[in-house]
């Protein structure tokens, strides 16, 4: 492989470092100030999606260098051969082909020569026959009994996405099944869920792309355990989601009950996979489609668009730019809706299982910043939490507001108030407040000159923050789709900049290791001899105190 020139060495790079330097020097307040048109020159569509960048430093010269940077590191190649299905993911010499999984147009993907469309609409039907056969009552838990609930074990990709759009998409559930998630190892978080289902009406999915993650075998390990002893049959009720059929037989499910995966899918771009599973069973299989059509739209978009108007592009570009040219550390994500609560989290592993690297795909250090620190919470609660920070402290942090323009409730108000805050935030971000007001409203508060002296810096909204507003129509499959598809490729955009392999994730293998090691400990086995002090004394003390 060539090796990457470093990426201070690159000109596009040394021009955006000046370029900042000119860029600090103005304010949004400014930009907003010398073009009245600036928040329609910078509201973009994207597959039914309305992005606005408008509150953000973009201004046409930062868009000309942006694009030469994206032209040095080739972002526009590495986009074509994920579409083409070169094996991109070069660590495990595998390709990533999850866009392959949404696309139903026909288009020919391919992987190692091999067309990949059949073995696609093969899974597509399984899992729509599973979810005819579970709503139909064809299929039946212990003593013909209907399914009335399903529970879903998977960790990180193989829970994160499933979960999100099973509580995002309440509205659109069809079938009457309660669905539920597991995906911690932790007893706390699988003991209540056994204690309130029924092991005979319940169907049971293990979703593991490697059927070895020790979280999910564990927790498969004691559903199994409980269904048997509640009188159901693991053979019957439960349906392994894997790249690994032949574990998944192993562990005593049926072969007609195990769904495909293939290395070509990562995990945390599996959701559009039968790891689906569960939002197939939750939305209906109609629905699924709608999902997958809506993400395969903004595929298109991504493909297609030109770079100025491509707005995963943008996106990507833009993180670069606020991360390492504006130091920013961390990304705020903060979606106006309630039923999007789990959207941070996903968004975590997305981002920072994907891009937090410090190695370049040639082995080279990456030598800057890469993934930003993802949080969130919903809106308005977060306004009530870390807000404080974003507002006054010295952090410069990028905020994503989203908002639904129509709800699916008819409680008076509420959507309104709701919509009135993230909108009142992206602009109190963006503008802040002048000294002058606050020095005003101080003043006619009846305060000292002295005691004004003192609380006006308190009280100071510097503004100048930037937010990225993403407005969707409905919270439906289509925008969903078309939203997660989004996220996935300005993940993509920035880590292709990087010079990284955004598709891998060896940080998270030591861990597993030595919990491997640690773990015949807690059975009683003599703790490793080479444990630092640190661990053997709390080790130590965890163990006397059981
Ligand atoms: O945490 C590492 C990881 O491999 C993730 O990338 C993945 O989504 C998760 O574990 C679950 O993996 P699996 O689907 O193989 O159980």
């Amino acid at each position: 492989m060539p090796s990457l020139p470093p990426l201070h060495e690159l000109p596009a790079w040394a021009a955006l470092a000046r370029h900042q330097g000119e860029c600090a020097a103005t304010t949004l307040a400014a930009l907003f100030a010398a073009d009245p048109d600036r928040g329609r020159r910078y509201r973009f569509e994207a597959a039914g999606l309305l992005v606005d960048l408008a509150k953000t430093h973009l201004t046409p010269a930062t868009l000309g260098r942006l694009g030469d940077l994206a032209r040095a590191t080739g972002v526009e190649a590495w986009r074509d051969r994920m579409f083409a299905g070169e094996p991109i993911n070069e660590s495990e010499g595998r390709a990533v082909l999850h866009v392959a999984l949404r696309d139903r147009s026909g288009r020919s993907y391919r992987v190692d020569g091999e067309e990949v469309g059949p073995r696609i609409d093969a899974a597509l039907a399984q899992m729509a026959t599973l979810v005819d056969e579970v709503h139909g009552c064809k299929r039946r838990g212990a003593g013909g009994r209907p399914f009335e609930n399903v529970l879903h074990l998977g960790i990180g990709g193989s829970e994160l996405g499933p979960a999100l759009l099973v509580e995002a998409l309440a509205a659109h559930h069809t079938g009457g099944l309660g669905l539920h998630f597991v995906a911690n190892v932790d007893g706390h978080a699988l003991a209540p869920r056994l204690a309130a289902l029924d092991p005979a009406t319940t169907l049971v999915l293990v979703a593991s792309k490697t059927f070895s993650t020790e979280e999910t075998r564990k927790n498969a390990e004691t559903a199994a355990a409980w269904l048997r002893h509640g009188g159901g049959t693991v053979e019957r009720q439960m349906v392994a989601i894997t790249a690994r059929p032949d574990a998944a037989r192993a562990f005593g499910l049926a072969p007609d009950n195990i769904l495909p995966l293939w290395d070509w899918v990562g995990g945390r771009t599996s959701l559009w996979s039968a790891v689906g599973l569960p939002i197939a069973l939750a939305v209906g299989t109609a629905n699924f489609r709608a999902l997958l059509a809506g993400a395969a739209r903004l595929d298109e978009h991504f493909r297609t668009a030109p770079f100025e108007f491509n707005v995963p592009m943008l996106l990507g570009l833009l993180e670069v730019w606020y991360t390492d040219f504006w130091g920013a550390g961390a990304h705020a994500v903060v979606p106006y809706d309630e039923r999007l609560r789990r959207l941070p989290a996903y968004l975590q592993q997305l981002e920072m299982e994907s891009n937090g690297k410090a190695a370049r795909r040639d082995g080279s250090p990456v030598g800057v910043a890469t993934a930003p620190i993802v949080f969130g919470e919903p809106g308005t609660n977060g306004q009530h939490a870390f807000f404080q920070l974003l507002h006054q402290s010295e952090r410069l942090i990028p905020v994503d507001v989203l908002l639904v323009a129509r709800p699916d409730h008819d409680l008076p108000g509420h959507h309104d108030a709701l919509l009135a805050n993230g909108l009142a935030q992206t602009q109190a971000l963006a503008f802040g407040q002048s000294d002058a007001v606050t020095h005003q409203a101080l003043t006619a508060a009846g305060r000292s000159a002295e005691d004004i002296a003192r609380l006006l810096p308190q009280r100071r909204f510097p503004g100048n923050r930037p937010a990225t507003t993403i407005l969707l129509d409905r919270l439906d499959p289509a925008s969903l789709g078309a939203l997660l598809a989004l996220y996935e490729h300005k993940v993509f955009v920035a880590g292709a900049v990087w010079g990284l392999n955004s598709y891998d994730q060896w940080g998270v293998e030591l861990g597993k290791v030595l919990a491997r090691r640690l773990a015949p400990a807690f059975e009683g086995d003599t703790p490793p001899p080479d444990l630092d002090s640190s661990t053997a004394g709390l080790l130590a003390e965890l163990l006397a105190r059981r």
